[in-house]
């Protein structure tokens, strides 16, 4: 049998293997929604601009609620035959109403509806997505303002760099996702532009009204020219690259959380609701989810660098590779929605060591700079003449091995007489990290001040 829908040419359906590379019902189901919320627009603006008799749009505008019903519920059966969402949404309101349904398409091809309904479905993902960025950032500041002043080291190149506070620390991930939310925002707002009426590639000779039914959808106006309206797929390359960048900040915060809940850096502790155990090692606790996070990132790079491949090189306007769209975004953003939600769960579950943390910051001399410091605003020397001396120093306590503080003032004036008994208070890490009050540093009251100012934005 030929196909219903764009069977007119064809005296034959078919064959089973185009039938199967050919269809997307199998993803493009998850449109459904915002498929039946374009064609109940595109019918009423029909019916509006006089192209549809008004009994005929209310007749599809119902059917189509009752459709919205049947996915709702589960009952609707959805048919590879008819290859994608909009035949089977259409085949089902012919079912319920008869051949007025065929009035829908009127004006319109499955070009711009896909286009429309691709749109639709990523703004209300950026949406969710936003929600949940919030609640991380929040779940972070939250322990940021607790530790404030818990000391732990800072590293470069994961070696021991200068003291910093746990706070300082959490919050640096804060300000990362607020780029990503920005970045989400700002793709949004270009990707806020409707391309239904723009038809199958050159518009229509209907009266149609597109600013109509780009305002009934809340879009902010309609696109500009018909054939990059139905070729365009950059409002998805724009959604996963800012995802492929989110997910990275997810990967880099998981690796750090891997780290520190090994026996060997000891910082933190998952709870056992994001650890999981081993079939052969008792004493294990691995921490999973912050492994999965960190992989995951790999299938978002991996979305984001499958559609520019598919993009590469197609012509104007419309072809098929555009179907290929879908899959690997709807994966990509689903696992971009449960990395969050897992992390969210993490950062407020993560019990720091604060002991073992404070220690740590001790190690590896990590004080050095506050010693070059110290020499330059007491003694008034040249940064690299103190960072000389303080690196002498450094070598004299390694050779000893002990710390920079367990140096005598005797061996340190062997090196510059010049320095006094005061020098000791910078020794420490709780006065290194409380001195560095410069904007941005990491003084538990600038970290505080930070935290705060975090949690008053993330309310509103
Ligand atoms: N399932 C198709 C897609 O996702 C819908 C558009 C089909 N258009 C066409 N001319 N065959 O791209």
């Amino acid at each position: 049998m030929s196909n219903k829908m764009w069977g007119g040419r064809f005296a034959r359906g078919p064959g089973a293997i185009m039938e199967e590379i050919n269809a997307s019902i199998g993803f493009d189901f998850r449109l459904a929604l915002q498929d039946i919320a374009g064609s109940k627009a595109h019918a009423a603006m029909l019916a509006e601009t006089l192209i549809l008799e008004r009994a005929d749009a209310q007749a599809i505008s119902n059917g189509l609620d009752e459709i919205a019903r049947e996915i709702e519920a589960g009952s609707f059966k959805f048919s590879r035959a008819l290859e994608d969402i909009h035949m089977n949404i259409e085949a089902r309101l012919t079912e319920l109403i008869g051949p007025t349904a065929g009035r829908l398409h009127t004006a319109r091809s499955r070009n711009d509806q896909v286009a429309l309904d691709f749109r639709l479905w990523i703004r209300d993902t950026i949406d969710a997505l936003d929600q949940q960025l919030r609640a991380l950032q929040r779940a972070l500041a939250e322990k940021a303002l607790k530790h404030a002043a818990s000391v732990m080291p800072g590293f470069t190149h994961l070696q021991p760099a200068q003291p910093v506070t746990f706070g300082h620390h959490l919050l640096a991930y804060v300000e990362m996702f607020a780029r990503d939310r920005a970045r989400f925002a700002s793709a949004r707002s270009r990707l806020n532009e409707s391309p239904l009426g723009a038809a199958a590639l050159a518009g229509t000779s209907f009266p149609i009204d597109r600013a109509m039914t780009a305002k009934a959808l809340g879009f902010d106006r309609p696109t500009a020219n018909s054939l990059d309206s139905v070729a365009d797929r950059d409002f998805v390359l724009e959604t996963l690259s800012v995802a492929a960048i989110c997910a990275i900040h997810l990967s880099r915060l998981a690796e750090e959380i891997v780290l520190w809940a090994t026996p060997q850096f000891g910082f933190a502790s998952l709870s056992d609701a994001f650890s999981t155990g081993s079939s052969i090692m008792p004493q294990k606790r691995n921490p999973d989810a912050a492994e999965l996070i960190r992989a995951k990132a790999g299938r978002i790079i991996g979305a984001l660098n499958a559609l520019l491949i598919v993009m590469k090189g197609l012509p104007l306007a419309y072809s098929k590779d555009l179907q290929e769209d879908k899959e690997g975004t709807f994966d990509a953003l689903h696992a971009l929605s449960l990395c969050l939600a897992a992390m969210t769960g993490m950062v407020g579950d993560l019990a720091p060591d604060l002991k073992r943390m404070k220690a740590a910051a001790g190690f590896g001399y990590a004080t050095a700079t506050d010693l070059a410091d110290w020499l330059v605003r007491t003694l008034n020397l040249p940064f690299r003449e103190a960072h000389h001396i303080s690196g002498r120093l450094v070598a004299i306590a390694a050779e000893q091995k002990k710390g920079l503080e367990k140096l005598s003032l005797a061996e340190m004036r062997a090196v510059e007489p010049r320095i006094s008994e005061a020098v000791f208070a910078v020794l420490g890490v709780e006065n290194s990290v409380g001195s560095r009050t410069s904007f941005g540093g990491t003084a538990p009251k600038c970290v505080r001040a930070q935290a705060r100012l975090w949690l008053r934005r993330l309310k509103k």
